[in-house]
């Protein structure tokens, strides 16, 4: 029996065809050396752009290919100035990275509660944001909860409030799962990684900067690809500013396939089938009392985390692991607001995709249940 892979929120399968793109790319670079044959791939290196616009709908001078999710939203924060009087807004399920940085810079930031149904409080949103808000930051999907936040609610409420806001969305776990749409949501910034579940290769990562707010921005690291020199003056480019130089053109063309594909299905279709496949799941454990599922039933996504009671999730994840089953475990670090709100250090995440099979999926109840009813 094969590995079955429920840790899409960590890192999925790739689709097929993304492996084979790299390996083409490879073997021509072991030929010609990385210039030429990216000379000779520029075609598909470049189509990356054009995928991920279709996806994300945007322009294509309007997104750079980078590693990860943590350098694209790291390049941002250090690319923007913030005074000491400015506030940045942030929700209840902030992941832990976003926190580091926010306490490291000692960043004034102030929290928006997340409601017991999984809906932001607006009220509190309303409240807190002032004439010294410079950056609303919203983590789409959580890594540590399931739950889709209303991106694009809130994306509506900043623009009557104040447009100058600067709207940062942290995609990480939402790009390649549900309907991103930067235009709907309206946002300024939109980060994102190749290996969740846009299935692309690790080591992959973007980010949308908006044009409007193009001219705000000096990033962090300037070379010689995103600006020019002069005698006395350096020019920042227009497109993809945080773009430098060196870059893995085989990681960019595996993740375009993987973006090629996905397009090919149809995110909506995509969206639909995770969450069929979630209630499938969640329907068929949620009248066990020892189980505690923690998503609310309105904001489903592919991403279920729960607790069994008595029992640690490191021992769940061990046990599940030696029938085959990959999962996670989200610890208190992963979000500290989160975890210590719910008053719980740990959990287990199940995060299905479109390939995951229902035959899969009870097979997964089958050895909880086997578990829980010893
Ligand atoms: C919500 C969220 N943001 C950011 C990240 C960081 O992504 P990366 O590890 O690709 O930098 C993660 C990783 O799981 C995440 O779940």
């Amino acid at each position: 029996m094969k590995y079955i892979n429920f840790n899409n929120a960590g890192s999925s399968r790739p689709y097929e065809g993304v492996n084979k793109a790299i390996k083409q790319f490879l073997e021509t670079e072991e030929k010609f050396g990385g210039y030429y044959a990216a000379d000779k791939f520029k075609k598909k290196i470049d189509s990356f752009y054009c995928n991920l616009s279709k996806l994300i709908n945007c322009e294509k001078n309007e997104i750079s290919f980078l590693s990860s999710t943590t350098l694209a939203w790291n390049l941002f924060f250090n690319s923007i100035k913030l005074t000491d009087k400015q506030n940045v807004i942030i929700f209840e399920n902030e992941y832990g990275s976003n926190l580091i940085y926010y306490i490291q810079k000692g960043i004034n930031i102030r929290i928006v509660k997340i409601k017991e149904d999984g809906k932001v409080c607006f009220e509190d949103l309303k409240k807190k944001i002032d004439k010294n808000t410079k950056i609303v930051c919203l983590c789409h999907i959580a890594s540590q909860c399931g739950d889709i936040i209303e991106a694009e609610k809130i994306g509506k409420i900043l623009y009557k409030i104040n447009p100058k806001i600067l709207y940062v969305v942290d995609a990480c776990q939402s790009i390649g799962h549900i309907n991103v749409d930067v235009s709907k949501i309206n946002c300024d910034v939109l980060v994102g990684s190749g290996r969740k579940y846009l299935r692309g290769p690790r080591g992959t990562g973007f980010i949308f900067l908006n044009n409007k707010i193009r001219s705000k921005i000096k990033p962090l690291i300037l070379d010689l690809n995103n600006s020019k020199l002069y005698e006395k003056r350096v020019k920042v480019k227009n497109a993809r500013i945080f773009e430098n130089f060196e870059y893995s053109p085989a990681l960019k063309i595996g993740l375009s396939k993987a973006i090629e594909k996905l397009n090919n299905i149809g995110i909506e279709r995509l969206e639909l089938d995770i969450k069929k496949k979630s209630l499938f799941f969640r329907k068929k454990i949620e009248n066990f009392k020892k189980i505690c599922l923690f998503e609310n039933k309105n904001c489903i996504s592919g991403i279920n985390t729960f607790r069994v009671k008595g029992m640690e999730s490191n021992k769940l994840y061990d046990y599940l692991l030696s029938k085959k089953i990959l999962c996670s475990v989200p610890y208190y670090d992963t979000s500290r607001i989160y975890f210590k709100k719910k008053k719980i250090t740990n959990l287990l995440r199940i995060s299905i995709h479109h390939y995951n099979t229902k035959d899969e999926i009870n097979y997964l109840v089958k050895c909880l249940i086997d578990l829980i009813k010893k």
